[in-house]
């Protein structure tokens, strides 16, 4: 299951959802950048880093080696799950090969943000991007280095050797104590180390059990590294190939990509956004949609559907059925818009143009539907949508060419209807 858009699609509740199919959940890429909301029974929780399966009992929850860990924010979260009563004992495997993500990497994101100025890419300054840097460029410090208390001493003030050279040269910062994050790290393995494991076995076991599996996507395609609106994207593959590659598994391993998608469009962070209304419609949605960063509580850039970039996101990710959410936030609204194209110096695009700066200079082509009036808000039939909800779901499949099987209409695990199995 991956984000079709721009991050924010309502992830979480899908994965929630169907985690009574599955025998584990996987993330594959990211960290605790991503901001995973579930309402269950009215009580809200945010996930962050640990799998969304983790609420319903007996689900695996895996870190796949491509997600970079930062064991305080690891802890904190299985802390307020424990504190929950949610048995998490036992349920967690973590990949030896995850990068960690360090403090200096938190204070790098910060100084290079603040560098930025105006130009800034409106990071989650979680330190994602730096630790992501330090994987490719072979200097990371991983889970399975914390097993050994004196190489991992070595890489740590090696690279933070390096990470201070920069903090304290080229941004003006103060530096991060090495000794100190070597304390906080041989700590964290104590509680790290035992949930160590091989994810790719467990999951090939899961496999020949005839078990199914969900890789949880985090963030969205068009901020996938390579796929998206670069520079303003996070620091990892966030398509489907990932979930392979993120896993240990090989890509045959797949056998259907899920695309989730919003019933409009957002955005947190900086970069341009075609369809984006930056007036009182654009606020509605917010307010209706309760549009803030679960991370970060920033306020999400909100706007029409964009079929333009949702093509984008479904040929890049093999994407074969889609689930729309939150389509009960454009009750009410007389007419709805969705970009079909865009027009770039006098041509027709289908998808979006590969830098920031065409994208910027793109206007949206727009179709105009006619809205509904009555509530789609907690439907769980397909039959009691308006028939305008109707109309609109069915544009978007005709736009697209791939169904929607799965539409959310609030936060609530009921809130949903489905119109066919997910898994195949
Ligand atoms: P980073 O991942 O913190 O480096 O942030 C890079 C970009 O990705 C920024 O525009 C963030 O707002 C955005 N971003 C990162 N994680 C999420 C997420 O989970 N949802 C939505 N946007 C995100």
């Amino acid at each position: 299951m991956i984000g079709a858009q721009w991050g924010d699609e309502g992830k979480g509740k899908i994965v929630d959802l169907l985690t009574d199919r599955v025998s584990a959940v996987v993330r594959f890429q990211g960290g605790h950048n991503a901001g995973h909301t579930l309402v269950i029974n009215g009580a809200k929780t945010v996930l962050h880093l640990v799998p969304s399966g983790i609420l319903r009992a007996g689900v695996q929850c895996l870190l796949g080696n491509g997600v970079v860990v930062s064991p305080p924010a690891l802890f904190a979260e299985l802390d307020k799950l424990e504190g929950s009563a949610i048995d998490i004992a036992g349920r967690l495997m973590v990949s030896p090969a995850c990068p960690l993500v360090l403090p200096s990497h938190v204070a790098l994101d910060r100084a290079r943000e603040a560098r930025r100025g105006d130009h800034a890419i409106g990071t989650t300054c979680r330190g994602i991007g730096p630790a992501y840097e330090d994987k490719v460029g072979r200097r990371a410090v991983r889970v399975a280095d914390l097993e050994d208390e004196r190489a991992l001493s070595e890489r740590v003030r090696e690279l933070l050797d390096l990470h201070n050279f920069m903090l304290e040269r080229y941004y003006g910062e103060q530096p991060i104590d090495a000794a100190r994050t070597l304390d906080e790290l041989s700590v964290a393995g104590r509680r790290l180390l035992p949930m160590m494991g091989d994810v790719a076995e467990a999951l090939r076991v899961a496999r020949a059990a005839g078990h199914n599996v969900l890789f949880e996507g985090a963030q969205g395609s068009l901020l996938d590294i390579d796929h998206g609106t670069y520079p303003f994207v996070t620091s990892s593959n966030t398509m489907a190939a990932a979930a392979a590659l993120g896993a240990g598994v090989g890509p045959g391993y797949i056998d259907s990509v899920l695309g989730v998608a919003k019933a409009y469009t957002t955005r947190v962070g900086g970069g341009p956004f075609p369809t984006e209304l930056t007036d009182a419609l654009g606020e509605r949605l917010r307010s209706v949609g309760y549009e803030f960063g679960a991370t970060t509580g920033r306020p999400r850039r909100c706007g029409w559907l964009d079929v333009v970039v949702l093509r984008r996101a479904l040929l890049a990710s093999s994407v074969n059925a889609l689930c729309l959410t939150k389509l009960d936030v454009l009750d009410g609204l007389d007419t709805l818009r969705i970009a079909v194209a865009y027009r770039w110096r006098g041509k027709r695009l289908d998808y979006p143009p590969a830098t920031a700066e065409a994208l910027a200079g793109c206007e949206p082509v727009y179709e105009d539907l006619p809205g509904w009036q009555g509530a789609t808000a907690g439907a769980t039939r397909i039959e009691d949508l308006p028939a305008g909800a109707r109309r609109y779901l069915e544009r978007i499949e005709t736009l697209l060419g791939v169904p929607i099987v799965i539409v959310s209409t609030g936060a609530e695990r009921g809130h949903t209807i489905i119109l066919s199995d997910t898994f195949v």
